[in-house]
């Protein structure tokens, strides 16, 4: 029996719903047919965009979406977005499949995808290709409300209101496909571009975010601290699970063994290492940890779909997914101190998504359903708790078989999710809220084989159920969870 302590009376900081946050890009089938078909489209959409997926990922809890990349951005001049669709310029994507980008979902468009969607905007500009001007140019096109070019350019686009940007990324993966660059050199650069990034409106006080991290760079963290650390107000990170051995061999999505299973697991759960040392470099130059860790790119990269365009980077989705997903935001959780913003890769069709479509068809997978449980946590005020556990060990990497977080919302009301790694076994859990007199338990679950998954033909076979597995006890209640699971609590 493991011992589970949540301490109701140790409240830490706050999570930031924006933990929970999405990103979508120019890539496959991510924004063009996942989420926007055009308004001429046989889909039933509202203005261009799929009302099943904008409805779906509302219910889901969605607080916030990143655009328009990713290594996209990096080669996307905004200019080509605006006006008359049918004038647009036609861009190959080189990035992704070399396709013919059109430009038909421009800024107007992700500002109605955002408004349907009621969840706020993060814009992710262009440092690789752009220049400091056509920056500039774009974030007064958002968000100036007085009389300039931009925001006549705006209005006579059909936006007379500007909209709000709360988050703005100068440049993508600076060290890599945004430029290849230097830590020394980007943090010049950024110096320089984000002096641009002007707050036209004091109650759209714009969230900077610098390029950080790859992963364990902790050398880039340190760069970009001591050079930039006191014009920025956050500072990224990516950091992908690749259970592979290389990029060319990153392994199945669908088809895997036990072992590359535990492999899979270990490696999410070494974000946890990852952000505790990117942390603990940042409190050197800001204690007060008034600069964000954004972790604007996370989630499983499997090899694509056999059959689908390499560069589309489409996977299926199982309760592997689901459980790396579950650990990983109990990790955002638990550093909610530090980390402000998290927006798992991609939305839609494209690496660890929350919804696949075909056609007109649309599926939810088990990473949706972690995140539509998961919800409760947002906004919310972490408590200190701690649950014991085995420590598997795969390769050089290791991982506990519970993973845990818990908060409390402002009525009082504590959400504890579990999360049992353990592909075979199942876990005994004896759970206690010291001095505090439990009323009423509520549970949820997600679990199921570490293959099951959800397909076309049968959309419902992961999915949330109710649980009833536990027994309630004056100051808390044992529980029985499943093998590979994630549970949730709430606890009155
Ligand atoms: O999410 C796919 C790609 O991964 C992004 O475009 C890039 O930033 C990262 O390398």
């Amino acid at each position: 029996m493991e011992k589970y302590v949540i301490d109701p009376f140790n409240r830490l900081s706050k999570i930031n719903k924006d933990i929970y946050g999405h990103f979508s890009e120019h890539l496959g089938r991510c924004i063009y047919g996942g989420i926007y078909v055009g308004d001429d489209s046989k889909i039933p959409n509202l203005n261009g965009m799929r009302i099943d997926v904008v409805n779906a990922l509302r219910d889901m809890g969605l607080p916030v979406l990143r655009w328009p990349g990713g290594c996209f951005a990096d080669e996307y001049h905004w200019k080509d977005g605006i006006g008359d669709k049918s004038k647009r310029k036609r861009m190959v994507n080189t990035h992704w499949g070399g396709v013919v980008e059109d430009n038909s979902f421009g800024t107007h468009e992700f500002f109605e995808l955002c408004r349907q969607l009621g969840c706020d905007a993060y814009v992710n500009g262009n440092v690789g290709s752009g220049s400091v001007r056509e920056m500039n140019e774009w974030v007064e096109y958002m968000t100036f409300d007085g009389e300039s070019p931009m925001s006549a350019l705006r209005a006579q686009n059909g936006s007379e209101s500007p909209w709000r940007v709360k988050y703005f990324g100068v440049g993508n993966e600076s060290w890599g496909c945004g430029g290849n660059m230097m830590p020394e050199y980007y943090a010049d650069l950024f110096r320089r571009y984000n002096t641009y990034v002007r707050d036209y409106d004091t109650s759209n006080k714009i969230y900077r975010v610098a390029c950080g991290p790859n992963g364990d760079d902790y050398n880039w963290t340190d760069v970009l601290m001591r050079l930039a650390g006191n014009k920025m107000n956050g500072l990224s990170l990516h950091y992908y699970t690749v259970p592979g051995s290389s990029w060319d061999n990153k392994g199945s999505a669908t088809d895997f063994s036990e072992d590359e299973y535990l492999t899979t697991i270990a490696k999410a759960y070494n974000i946890d290492k990852i952000i505790g040392i990117h942390s603990s470099i940042m409190n050197r130059y800001d204690p007060d940890k008034r600069v964000g860790l954004i972790v604007d790119e996370w989630g499983t990269w499997f090899d694509v779909e056999p059959g689908t365009n390499p560069g589309f980077l489409y996977q299926l989705n199982t309760m592997r997914d689901a459980v790396v997903a579950a650990l990983s935001l109990n990790i955002f959780n638990k550093h909610s101190d530090r980390v402000h913003m998290a927006n798992i890769a991609q939305t839609v069709n494209v690496l660890q998504s929350v919804i696949l479509t075909d056609g007109a068809d649309m599926l939810l997978t088990p990473t949706y359903f972690v995140f539509k449980m998961f919800r409760d946590h947002q906004n919310n005020t972490l408590l200190g708790s701690h649950i014991t556990s085995d420590v598997r060990q795969a390769g050089e990497y290791k991982a506990p078989q519970l993973i845990e977080s818990a908060s409390v919302d402002e009525n009082g009301v504590i959400t504890a999710t579990v999360v049992n790694t353990c592909p075979k076994r199942e876990a005994e859990i004896d759970c206690e809220l010291p001095h505090f007199e439990v009323s009423s338990v509520k549970a949820s679950v997600i679990c199921g084989e570490m293959h099951k998954m959800n397909t076309f033909d049968d959309k419902t076979s992961v999915t949330e159920r109710d649980f009833s597995d536990f027994t309630v006890k004056k100051n808390g209640f044992t529980s029985v969870l499943p093998a590979c699971s994630v549970v949730k609590f709430t606890i009155k």
